[in-house]
């Protein structure tokens, strides 16, 4: 097994050495992303909305994050490929969140999973790294919570900063090796990643991160709309991908597609 380990992203925080994740959700835009030498790919429930045509993350399905994490496992060789329990896969307590687990392992193939929460998830994140599952946390903003918790920033005043680190300990006591932290004050993110020894992945929380996560359609300008502050568009794929679609249409109408070259005697 050659691909990224825990192992190798606890030596990178020893080191000070910053990463990237991004989101993948299938075997094609992972193989890009494995060639391109990012170490930590996450089939996030984020899929919900950026892929499978959802409002919010809270339908996703465990089939649908296991079949889409097994693409993603075989269109790469080097990374750690990190699979997202859906919502309704884990809270109903430890035992439901290692069955849901050892699916995304035994079937996906996945060499992680991630589920959200601090210290209320703790119990399931302590079942799952004794039972053998490396786990990554995610705390502040946590999407499938979005009918209690809408989509604000988190961790902001003290006492939400007091809870945002109680959740960060929380999360590392239980064994996790890594924990995101979504939408929060660079301060508190800051002071979160200088407490902890496991490496933090930032998404919306500062510079001071260990790691930055982005997920891939609004880092390559693929997802339509206003985007978060957070997000950074490295790429115009939506322009891009509408103008090779328009040409093609243009060709086929016009008679210019297809060509001599383009056909069999
Ligand atoms: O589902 C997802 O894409 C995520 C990241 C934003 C961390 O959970
Ligand atoms: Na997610």
């Amino acid at each position: 097994n050659r691909r990224v380990s825990v192992r190798d992203l606890a030596l990178a925080k020893e080191r000070g050495e910053k990463w990237p994740m991004l989101t993948a959700y299938d075997a094609m835009t992972a193989s890009v992303f494995d060639e391109a030498g990012i170490p930590v790919l996450l089939v996030g429930d984020s899929m919900g909305n950026c892929h499978l045509g959802y409002e919010t993350t809270v339908p996703v399905t465990m089939d649908e994050i296991a079949m889409l994490t097994a693409a993603v496992v075989r269109g790469t060789s080097r990374a750690m490929v990190v699979a997202d329990l859906p919502f309704g896969a884990y809270q109903e307590g430890a035992v439901q969140a290692l069955r849901s687990a050892t699916r995304l392992v035994k079937e996906a193939g996945a060499g992680a999973v991630k589920l959200e929460g601090g210290e209320r998830s703790a119990e399931q994140i302590r079942l799952l790294v004794q039972s053998g599952i490396p786990v990554m946390a995610h705390i502040g903003l946590t999407p499938q919570s979005v009918h209690t918790m809408g989509y604000r920033v988190q961790g902001r005043g003290e006492e939400a900063a007091a809870q945002l680190l109680r959740d960060a300990k929380a999360v590392q006591d239980a064994g996790a090796f890594a924990v995101v932290m979504e939408t929060v004050p660079t301060p508190t993110a800051t002071e979160v990643t200088r407490s902890l020894h496991i490496p933090t992945v930032g998404i919306g929380a500062g510079p001071e991160c260990d790691a930055q996560v982005l997920v891939w359609t609004d880092m390559a300008g693929l997802t339509p709309g206003k985007l978060p502050r957070f997000v950074k568009r490295y790429a115009e794929l939506r322009g891009a991908l509408g103008d090779a679609a328009r040409a093609f249409a243009e060709d086929v109408t016009s008679g210019g597609f297809p060509e001599e070259q383009h056909s069999f005697r």
